[in-house]
């Protein structure tokens, strides 16, 4: 990968050169590893210009507004694929033969089901508590519980954690939701697909249980589609960190929903619906869009902006599409759509958000669509979770097989020089 080389000219110094590492897309890089020998660190915070891995998983060119999971477009896997199918192409890197999918959809439906004691757990937490707070808790109990799949050595063992996060994550998720609402817990149901279970716990209960509506199903499988990876996100780095000590897979999910809950990143869907309850009407965007503009005042417009894409985040075209379906479907004239639209066209045209390349994200359109669906605002980012757990094993996993280093960033320190202790009784 390295025929070409940058030279570093540093003062005082002979030239160093740096080999250049092209991939088969996207941006070369500067393999910078060599140059600690050189007595010097590379100062990226935020890393804005940091390839922190080399992944084979996903694709996006932020430019073109363009993302691809193992070279598929997401809008075609969107339109014609299935939420497993696309667990599978991640995991594996091909999309599944009708055999390979079948046994993978019946490895999956076979572990969907929590171990009981699990709901001893959940009755830990009071019934107000943020269901994100719940699944960080749930997630990370879960290596209490399955003893027999803890050696990340063990590609078995690393298969197995896999089927197990990526089928239990429906059934934690709507044990939160029951939970939440003191409804009994409803277990998951072999004869239903990956969605149709999900909503079928969320909102059926023992002594009613009614079919799923295959239009929300079909809603919700494209929505985990949507969510299922992003390349080196904010959370799906803090996986990787976690899984380069060595933890086991449960806590390096945990620690990926830990990370996605915040509101500039996964937490922003529930943020979205928060503002536009705040906005209120069209009359009052002005003044939100007044108030996203000034430096001095910490609000910014949920669902719009992205470190990587200066332009269309695909997944929110395919999402705005669903939103129409869904709404038209349950036959929803909801007003927060009709605000959130009037507001994209306004935020639009302001120069600030062109000068910016700011555009509605993934989070911008989610939160209507899952609100028409049922799905209370607290439980957005957990959906987000859900989905997004597909990812992050996946990344966990080629971590693992691809040899790996415990991550340990370097700075650069601004702090005291050295100074010597000083009594108590001379201080101040
Ligand atoms: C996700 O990384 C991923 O892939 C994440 C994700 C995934 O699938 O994993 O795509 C999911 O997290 C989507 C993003 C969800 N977050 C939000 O919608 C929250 C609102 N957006 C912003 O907080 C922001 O846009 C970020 C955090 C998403 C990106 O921030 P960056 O890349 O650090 O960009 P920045 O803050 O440096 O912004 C550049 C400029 C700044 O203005 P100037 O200092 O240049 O004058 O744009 C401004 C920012 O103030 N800006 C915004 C804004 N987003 C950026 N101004 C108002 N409203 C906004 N939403």
């Amino acid at each position: 990968m390295a025929d070409k080389k940058a030279q570093l000219i540093i003062e005082g110094a002979a030239p160093v050169e740096l080999p250049i590492l092209s991939g088969t897309m996207g941006p070369d890089v500067i393999d910078v590893r060599s140059l600690t020998n050189q007595g010097v660190f590379t100062f990226d915070p935020g890393f804005m210009s940091t390839a922190a891995c080399e992944s084979k998983i996903t694709f996006i060119d932020g430019d073109k507004g363009i993302l691809m999971h193992r070279g598929y477009p997401i809008e075609q896997l969107a339109e014609k694929s299935d939420y497993l199918e696309v667990c599978y192409a991640l995991l594996y890197g091909e999309l599944p033969t009708a055999e390979q999918k079948a046994t993978f959809t019946a490895q999956i439906t076979g572990h969907t089901m929590m171990h009981e004691q699990m709901k001893s757990f959940l009755n830990g937490f009071r019934r107000d508590a943020h269901p994100m707070a719940v699944m960080c808790g749930l997630v990370g109990a879960l290596s209490a519980f399955y003893h027999d799949s803890l050696d990340n050595n063990n590609p078995k063992h690393r298969e197995l954690s896999a089927i197990r996060l990526i089928a239990k994550m429906p059934t934690m998720a709507a044990m939160c939701y029951k939970y939440s609402i003191g409804q009994p817990i409803m277990y998951p149901r072999n004869n239903l697909g990956y969605a149709e279970n999900f909503l079928h716990m969320m909102f059926n209960t023992p002594s009613d249980v009614q079919p799923v509506n295959p239009v929300l199903a079909k809603a919700m499988d494209r929505i985990f589609i949507l969510h299922a990876d992003h390349e080196q996100n904010a959370s799906t780095s803090t996986v990787r960190l976690t899984g380069s000590t060595g933890a086991n897979p449960f806590a390096c999910i945990a620690a990926g929903i830990a990370a996605l809950w915040g509101p500039a990143h996964g937490g922003a869907n529930e943020a979205v619906l928060t503002m536009l309850d705040e906005i209120g009407s069209v009359e009052n965007i002005e003044k939100f869009i007044a108030k996203a503009k000034d430096k001095n005042d910490p609000f910014k417009l949920m669902g719009f902006g992205h470190r990587v894409y200066k332009n269309f985040d695909p997944r929110a075209k395919v999402m705005k599409q669903t939103c129409d379906e869904v709404l038209s479907e349950l036959g929803i004239n909801d007003p927060k759509l009709e605000l959130a639209m009037k507001l994209e066209e306004i935020a639009r045209n302001d120069p600030y958000f062109q000068e910016r390349n700011l555009y509605p994200n993934v989070d911008f359109y989610s939160g209507i669509i899952l609100k028409a669906i049922g799905i209370p605002t607290s439980m957005f980012t957990v959906i987000f979770a859900l989905a997004r757990t597909a990812g992050w094993i996946a990344q966990w996993k080629e971590m693992y097989a691809g040899g790996y280093k415990i991550g340990r960033p370097r700075q650069i320190y601004t702090g005291h020089t050295q100074r010597d202790y000083t009594p108590i009784n001379e201080r101040g």
